[in-house]
């Protein structure tokens, strides 16, 4: 009997590695992967490129959202991996820059935005075979996953990784900056009204602090098996 195709939600705290996970996993199994928070990053650059965001991060929500249907989000498949395209234009790199990262939790707050992205998240993931990874995506986006993993480590793990990601890529900032960036995203993301980031009843819980990376991989691995040995 061939394997059941389902549905795999990721969830948690910001760079607590979870699309790492989700991006090998997805390959070694053949499915399509989505970053949902890159539709997040998008959208923020969007509205940064077209003034509606001042430089004390307050977002001009009725412009952003009158903006909507001129925004077009999707994914390309590159050698190096999935590139984040707005309205065409790659714009993978600008995404993950710290100015985004700055804003991007205020346009996430935004019920309408919200929405549009749900519903072109739920869309994405109609015929199955996806990994799926972001904040809502168990509670919200596929409620109905047959796996649903929520990913965390502390604070200062996670800025520490992301530091380190950002000097390799280049980009100068100190570890005081990406952790104070790191507790600010937590903060709204916990305690925004629409869709805060918390831990589906039925997810597996997964504190990666001490794990490499190879460890957690095989984790998640050995999850999907016994997920799909259930579905059978
Ligand atoms: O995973 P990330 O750091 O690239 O996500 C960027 C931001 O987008 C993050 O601060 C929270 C938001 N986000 C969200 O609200 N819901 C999602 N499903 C994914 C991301």
């Amino acid at each position: 009997m061939s394997n059941p195709i389902i549905t795999i939600a990721i969830d948690g705290y910001s760079s607590s590695g979870k699309s790492t996970m989700a991006k090998v996993l997805a390959k070694k199994i053949g499915y399509r992967y989505i970053d949902s928070g890159a539709m997040y990053r998008a959208v923020t650059l969007y509205a940064m490129r077209n003034g509606m965001v001042s430089t004390d991060h307050v977002v001009d929500c009725n412009a952003l959202r009158a903006a909507l249907p001129n925004i077009k989000i999707d994914f390309n498949v590159c050698e190096d991996g999935q590139h984040t395209m707005l309205n065409n234009e790659d714009v993978e790199k600008e995404i993950r820059q710290l100015d985004v990262s700055n804003n991007v939790s205020q346009v996430a707050v935004i019920p309408a935005i919200r929405h549009a992205l749900v519903a072109m998240q739920q869309a994405f993931g109609i015929e199955k075979g996806i990994v799926m990874d972001g904040r809502d995506i168990g509670t919200t986006v596929f409620p109905n996953a047959e796996l649903k993993i929520f990913v965390n480590a502390s604070a200062e793990t996670r800025a520490m990784r992301r530091h380190k990601e950002l000097l390799e890529k280049g980009q100068q900032t100190t570890y005081e900056e990406v952790l104070a960036n790191v507790m600010t995203r937590d903060h709204i993301d916990e305690t925004r009204e629409e869709s805060p980031l918390r831990c589906a009843e039925d997810a597996i819980v997964l504190d990666n602090s001490t794990m490499t990376i190879n460890e957690q991989d095989a984790w998640l691995i050995d999850r999907f098996n016994e997920t799909i040995a259930k579905h059978k």
